[in-house]
């Protein structure tokens, strides 16, 4: 597929390379392409342009962008170019404000999430939230003791999911799905809970998995 990532920072370039890796074609959209001057002579197939761009080139469109930014930066790419595309929304609303004993502080509200947002700011894209609840270094086939590591994914669009799925399948997740975009208020502060290991004792080597 044609992946186009809104994004040039740590979650944009890993999933990048995780993309290139499968045998994706992938483009990464910035404000500022020359900062990507250094990565891109790592990963020469990988194309890099403006938000915009990387919308335009994307089947599949990665949201990866600090979170307050992430409307803006779903402005900037365009609503006509995104409408009907499966958005990944990798974002967490973190506040600006430091973490308090080692709790991340979030911009919403338990009754109201980011991804529930920008679903109703851009109605016609058929945003997933996943990858929001590890840290990059563990998004693309991640070898931990405990096997496969679970992906809590939610979206109002089965066939998006399913693409999603297809996508976390290469990347060695199992996929959790938990319904419609209402479930990205649970979904989204599971990054408070991942990240609260790695602020009070430097571990970041964890991810989730659903037991049965
Ligand atoms: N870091 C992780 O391990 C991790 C794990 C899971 C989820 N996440 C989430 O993934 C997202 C990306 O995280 P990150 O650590 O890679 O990067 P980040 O530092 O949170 O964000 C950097 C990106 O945000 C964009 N940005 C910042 N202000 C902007 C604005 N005003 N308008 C448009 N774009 C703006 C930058 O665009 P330019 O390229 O134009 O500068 C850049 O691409 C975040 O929402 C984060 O919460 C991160």
């Amino acid at each position: 597929m044609n992946i186009g990532i809104l994004g040039s920072a740590v979650v944009a370039q890993t999933l990048a390379a995780g993309f290139l890796k499968h045998g994706h074609d992938v483009m990464l959209g910035t404000r500022n392409p020359g900062k990507l001057g250094e990565w891109r002579s790592t990963h020469p197939q990988a194309r890099v342009g403006g938000f915009a761009d990387a919308a335009a080139f994307g089947e599949v469109v990665v949201l990866a962008v600090k979170g307050s930014a992430a409307a803006d930066a779903l402005r900037q790419a365009g609503a006509a170019a995104l409408a009907a595309k499966v958005v990944v929304d990798t974002t967490n609303p973190i506040a600006d404000a430091p973490p308090d004993h080692g709790v991340l502080k979030f911009t919403t509200s338990l009754g109201e999430s980011s991804m529930e947002r920008l679903q109703r700011e851009f109605g016609a894209v058929r945003f997933v939230k996943a990858f929001n609840s590890v840290g990059a270094a563990l998004m693309v086939n991640p070898k931990l003791a405990g096997g496969p590591p679970s992906m809590f994914v939610c979206g109002n669009d089965q066939a998006a999911k399913q693409v999603v799925k297809g996508i976390l399948d290469q990347f060695g997740w199992e996929t959790v799905d938990l319904g419609t975009v209402e479930a990205a208020r649970a979904i989204e502060p599971l990054c408070m809970l991942w990240c609260i290991p790695g602020f009070l004792s430097n571990d970041w080597s964890h991810a989730f998995k659903l037991l049965r």
